[in-house]
């Protein structure tokens, strides 16, 4: 059966775009958290959506699994395949298709990666702009299978906000395509949206039709410092009024956090500021006049500092100052590495509701891990915090413990156990915590409605019965 799927396979794509068992490259078994590897029979890479709807049939025919790869920058194996499946890489499907700068739409294969698509934008004076740490490797069917967020949705929003029109193929081959450029599109149930965030488990995103915007021709990034959360925000609900709407990132840090990652640069960098600071921000804005956005922007932080909310702030002055910034957030693998192995998450609650999340997840898990060492972190403008959780060492109970501390803390606050990185495998077994029993009832009738035969990505959001 093997020999002759993989005969069937190569007619479909040809024989230098299938791998076979141990042949298979490492990247089609694992994700950036390289906590969780498979075994799949088969990777293959289609270079059209006439192929995946071939590879979609004799999968379905056969029975077996399918799980779309892209740049495998996720961290909760939602893009980690079945052992004995396939492994569907959508990298040979990377062309930007259209830019149109009259509708202001890309339209674009799911193998782009999302920084040549942002560079293919801003080439024709677009802005793509979703933004995220991991914008070299993730591709475009990824943040769309998994609803990306990264660092500008305070703005612009989450991938869902930009997606106009949507190309896929479901399990048993069927292609769905509405590849529209309107923003207004309510002609019946929107199922664009099922399976946006739908991490693979109910379609093979193909190809996108991706709302542009103006490109900002003004940018101002600042780091600055705040004595406690409350000016923090005081100081994101003031720019968001001072600023006209040009607000574009708030990434808040706690100060441990800015003192792990600026230790581990100190060889490339010095520190953008001192030690000492509870909290520590990358704000920017973006607009479209150099002179008095800059000047706007300072008077902003100038006031903040009058007020005491802000105590001390660093303006980027050139590109190289900008990127030093914003490198303190976003260059995190060294800063990281003498915490490995570590657990992350990626939780979401009100934004009034973090530092009582906060409190809660610290003596959780110093009850159970006194030694345990954590970091947090995030999008404090969408209410989205990550962790870092490390005692050295790492095991199923561990890991349990940690989750348990976590997400007794998020439930606490009436938060969610996802923000932007997806469920996978690693939090399926918490989707209750989340979600009612009603809630994810209606989730199992969408997906036995889609993918009855449970190919696509199984395991993956819903967890197997029992
Ligand atoms: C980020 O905000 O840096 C990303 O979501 C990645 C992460 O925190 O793991
Ligand atoms: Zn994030």
């Amino acid at each position: 059966m093997s020999d002759e799927l993989a005969r069937q396979l190569a007619a479909i794509v040809g024989e230098r775009h299938v791998q076979a068992g141990g042949d298979i490259a490492e990247r089609y078994r694992i994700d950036i958290s390289r906590k969780y590897s498979s075994t799949p029979a088969f990777a293959v890479r289609p270079g059209s959506t006439q192929e995946v709807v071939a590879i979609m049939k004799l999968a379905h025919a056969a029975g077996v699994p399918v799980t779309a790869i892209g740049g495998q920058s996720g961290t909760c194996a939602s893009a980690v395949p079945a052992n004995g499946g396939i492994a569907l890489s959508l990298e040979r499907m990377n062309q930007v298709l259209e830019i149109d700068r009259l509708s202001m739409t890309m339209t674009v294969e799911a193998g782009c990666i999302l920084q040549i698509a942002q560079e293919m934008a801003e080439a024709q004076g677009a802005l793509l702009p979703l933004d995220l740490g991991a914008r070299g490797s993730a591709m475009i069917g990824g943040v769309i299978g998994t609803n990306a967020g990264g660092n500008r949705v305070l703005r612009w929003g989450m991938m869902r906000d930009m997606v106009l029109g949507l190309e896929a193929v479901l399990a048993d081959g069927t292609v769905l395509s509405s590849l529209t450029k309107m923003l207004k599109d309510n002609a019946g149930y929107h199922w664009k949206h099922l399976l946006i965030g739908s991490e693979g488990t109910l379609g093979i995103v193909t190809k996108a039709v991706i709302r542009l915007r103006p490109l900002p021709t003004s940018r101002q990034t600042a780091l600055i410092a705040c004595p406690s959360f409350e000016d923090a925000i005081g100081v994101l609900r003031g720019l968001e009024v001072t600023l006209s709407g040009r607000l574009s990132s708030f990434e808040l840090m706690w100060g441990d956090f800015y003192e792990a990652m600026t230790e581990a640069q100190l060889e490339q960098r010095p520190r953008p500021m001192p030690l000492g600071h509870a909290f520590y921000v990358v704000v920017e804005a973006m607009g479209g006049d150099e002179e008095s956005d800059s000047a706007q922007f300072e008077r902003s932080l100038m006031t903040l500092v009058e007020d005491g909310k802000v105590v001390d702030a660093v303006i980027a002055q050139s590109d190289a100052q900008r990127e030093a910034i914003w490198a303190v957030r976003e260059d995190m693998t060294p800063g990281l590495a003498p915490r490995r192995p570590f657990s992350s998450y990626d939780v979401s609650m009100g934004v009034g509701d973090m530092p009582a999340f906060v409190a809660a997840a610290r003596a959780n898990v110093l009850a159970a891990f006194p030694e345990a060492a954590m970091l947090f972190y995030g999008h404090a403008g969408d209410g989205n915090l990550h962790a870092i959780l490390s005692v050295g060492e790492t095991s199923k109970d561990i890991q349990r413990s940690f989750d348990t501390a976590i997400y007794d803390a998020v439930r606490q606050v009436g938060g969610s156990i996802a923000a932007e990185h997806g469920i996978g495998t690693t939090r399926s077994a918490y989707l209750s915590w989340a979600r009612s029993e009603a809630e994810i009832s209606l989730m199992r009738t969408i997906k036995a409605a889609i993918d009855p035969t449970n190919i696509l990505n199984p395991g993956k959001v819903l967890a197997p019965l029992a």
